[in-house]
């Protein structure tokens, strides 16, 4: 199913210019007058929507400004597209006369500290400022960690994957480099959605009988305009990335020393499409500052179907476009929602006359308080709902990823097992021999865009790529967790898309030497939370560090790379049932004999 999307700026200039409407007070006094003179079965007999039957009433004053249809797309173009005033020779880039640049060491925060800062999230944002039923809300409930894979990325609570350690290195051992990936900022809602999405709603409003009157909390919606883009970032999430630049400088800074040792520059990662680009740079002006040339070099690999590209992989993958995305989670997110937005639907629709709500409807303006939120810095949809609404909208997320990108997916092992290459790769000094899945020679057999044996690597992704690559190390024992069930929220699951691909999600993949330990250690690092990696085998399985020698670790992966067949599970001649029918908790599609057998 896809999702229709709100006009273009074009079809706007040839919409019918909007009515004038009342002011907001004064509409609402006179809705209120009209609904209680007519019955419903009334309306209906008046020709004229209600609003033009408003206007006869409405002072002069009110027809100069125009007010937008309730439920259309409000768009503003900026910049201009041929400003008066743009004289780029009177406003030079470098003037010269920078005064002294003397710099210090670097900062090593992981090594020197004695604790790490957290991340608490949402700065510059305002998160509602009552829920309802607020009276019965846990006085610590923070609405911005129940976003799934909408919330901005946060410190996961201490102990949270199951290991009494925190990021910075355990006694006597020091990091000897950093494999880091990460997500996009907050952006505008995708251009699709299975179930739901944000632009869905407002062709829902504008496609009603022009009878409808909202009240109560309900109310703003009388006077609200859909005023989000699509796919690009927000002011807020090119915030988010320069923040991570910036913290990941503060954190590992120090390991920049083995480029000046070597007289080479890092080659950072990200693809050609306009929020990863984004994302990415807005990184590098966070962990470089402005005078980006000459301290790096941004590898921009393209985004686009038919290129393979292990950031993402699923453009090469038929199968994870037609089997499993949208449609192998969608009965499990709406049986769900089915559950667990009865009250609300019913709180709702008594708050609206003219529309009944469905239960995607409803679904639909819960994600417009995120949606909202991380675009304009605040939105009044949020306040629709209660604590356990929004418990229960983080778990319909869960399950849409579990399904679709997890563990509970047919293809996220083979999607995830490019980028495992390139880290093997990258671990053991050696080139990716057989490309025989996501994995890009072009880009992989050549030193200066591949570089090996490096202190510093980062590349930027999307969440499902986190999430496919998460599947493919097998971390987390999430794999008990499953198969994720949608008629209640399992006690104790430790599968959180909010804690694990939320915007700017940081995976950091630590390197260490520790005197204690003859080999070099690997641990990951997901949002500030240590992993434990006893379900990779061969790592320890109670290490209190999480820490796994390198060796063991390269074993597992390689087993791993030698056993994911990516042209069964992308383009074999498999099928499973959308739901409940079929399951897997590894990522993987049905065996091939399996499959022969028409099982
Ligand atoms: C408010 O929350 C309490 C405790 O969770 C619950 O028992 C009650 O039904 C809720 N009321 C509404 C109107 O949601
Ligand atoms: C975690 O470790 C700290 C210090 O090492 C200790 O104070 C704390 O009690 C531990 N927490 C748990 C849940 O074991
Ligand atoms: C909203 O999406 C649903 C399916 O997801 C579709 O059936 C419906 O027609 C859409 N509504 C509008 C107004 O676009
Ligand atoms: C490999 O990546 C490069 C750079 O993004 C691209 O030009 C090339 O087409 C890709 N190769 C394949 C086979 O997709
Ligand atoms: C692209 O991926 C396909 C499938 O794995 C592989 O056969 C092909 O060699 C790859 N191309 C390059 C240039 O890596
Ligand atoms: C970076 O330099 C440190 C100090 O010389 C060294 O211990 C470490 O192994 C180097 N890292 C890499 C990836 O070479
Ligand atoms: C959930 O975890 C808590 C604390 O670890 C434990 O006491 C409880 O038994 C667990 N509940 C279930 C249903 O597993
Ligand atoms: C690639 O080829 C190797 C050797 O032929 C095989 O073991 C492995 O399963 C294949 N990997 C993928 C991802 O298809």
């Amino acid at each position: 199913m896809s999702l229709s999307k709100p006009p273009s700026d074009l079809e706007l200039q040839h919409l019918p210019s909007p009515s004038p409407r009342l002011s907001s007070s004064a509409r609402h006094v006179l809705l209120a007058y009209l609904l209680g003179c007519l019955s419903a079965s009334l309306v209906p007999l008046f020709s004229s929507p209600l609003t033009s039957l408003i206007l006869a009433f409405s002072p002069p004053i009110f027809q100069s400004s125009p007010v937008p249809r309730p439920g259309s797309t409000d768009v503003h173009h900026y910049p201009p597209p041929s400003p008066t005033n743009a004289y780029p020779t009177l406003f030079p880039s470098d003037v010269g006369y920078p005064g002294p640049t003397p710099t210090g060491a670097e900062p090593a925060l992981v090594a020197t500290a004695p604790a790490y800062p957290i991340h608490t999230g949402a700065p510059h944002l305002l998160p509602p400022q009552v829920l309802t039923n607020h009276s019965h809300s846990h006085p610590d409930f923070d609405i911005f960690s129940h976003w799934g894979n909408l919330s901005p990325w946060f410190s996961v609570p201490p102990f949270v994957f199951g290991i009494n350690s925190t990021l910075d290195p355990p006694n006597r051992c020091r990091i000897t480099a950093l494999h880091l990936l990460h997500r996009h900022g907050a952006r505008y809602p995708t251009g699709s959605a299975s179930y739901g999405g944000p632009a869905n709603f407002s062709a829902r409003l504008q496609s009603a009988p022009p009878f409808w009157a909202a009240h109560g909390p309900l109310d703003f919606l009388n006077d609200w305009t859909y005023k989000l883009g699509e796919e690009v970032l927000t002011p807020f999430g090119r915030q988010q990335l320069f923040d991570l630049g910036v913290s990941m400088r503060i954190k590992y800074g120090f390991l920049l020393r083995n480029f000046t040792a070597s007289n080479s520059l890092p080659v950072f990662r990200t693809e050609s499409q306009d929020r990863m680009l984004s994302s990415a740079l807005n990184f590098a002006l966070g962990f470089f500052g402005p005078k980006l040339e000459g301290q790096y070099q941004q590898l921009i690999t393209i985004e686009a179907q038919g290129f393979n590209n292990t950031l993402v992989p699923s453009k090469t993958c038929p199968n994870a476009q037609s089997k499993t995305r949208g449609e192998r989670a969608l009965p499990y997110v709406r049986e769900w929602a089915e559950l667990y937005l009865q009250d609300a639907r019913a709180r709702l629709n008594s708050q609206i006359e003219g529309i009944e709500l469905s239960i995607e409807d409803v679904y639909t303006m819960q994600q417009l308080c995120p949606y909202e939120t991380i675009a304009l810095g605040y939105s009044k949809f949020c306040e629709l709902f209660t604590e356990e609404d929004w418990r229960g909208f983080d778990y319909s997320v869960d399950l849409n990823f579990w399904y679709n990108s997890a563990f509970g997916s047919p293809t996220a092992r083979a999607l995830g097992v490019g980028y495992i290459q390139e880290l093997v790769s990258r671990l053991t000094n050696t080139r990716i021999s057989v490309h025989n899945s996501s994995t890009n020679a072009t880009i992989n057999d050549n030193p200066s865009t591949f570089p090996l044996g490096q202190s510093i690597y980062v590349d930027a992704t999307h969440d499902t790529v986190v999430l496919n690559v998460l599947t493919a190390l097998n971390l987390l024992n999430f794999a008990a967790d499953g198969p994720l069930p949608s008629d209640h929220i399992p006690v104790n699951r430790s599968f959180k898309t909010s804690h694990l691909a939320p915007f700017a999600s940081n995976v950091q993949f630590q390197l260490l030497s520790c005197e204690s330990r003859p080999e070099p250690q690997i641990r990951i690092v997901i949002n500030d939370g240590v992993t434990p990696l006893g379900s990779v085998y061969g790592c320890p399985s109670d290490d209190p560090h999480g820490l796994c020698p390198v060796s063991a670790f390269v074993a597992a992966q390689r087993e791993t790379i030698q056993k994911t067949d990516w042209a069964w599970a992308c383009h074999g001649d498999w099928d499973v049932p959308a739901g409940h029918g079929w399951n897997t908790t590894t990522g993987e599609p049905p065996a091939k004999n399996e499959a022969e057998w028409g099982l």
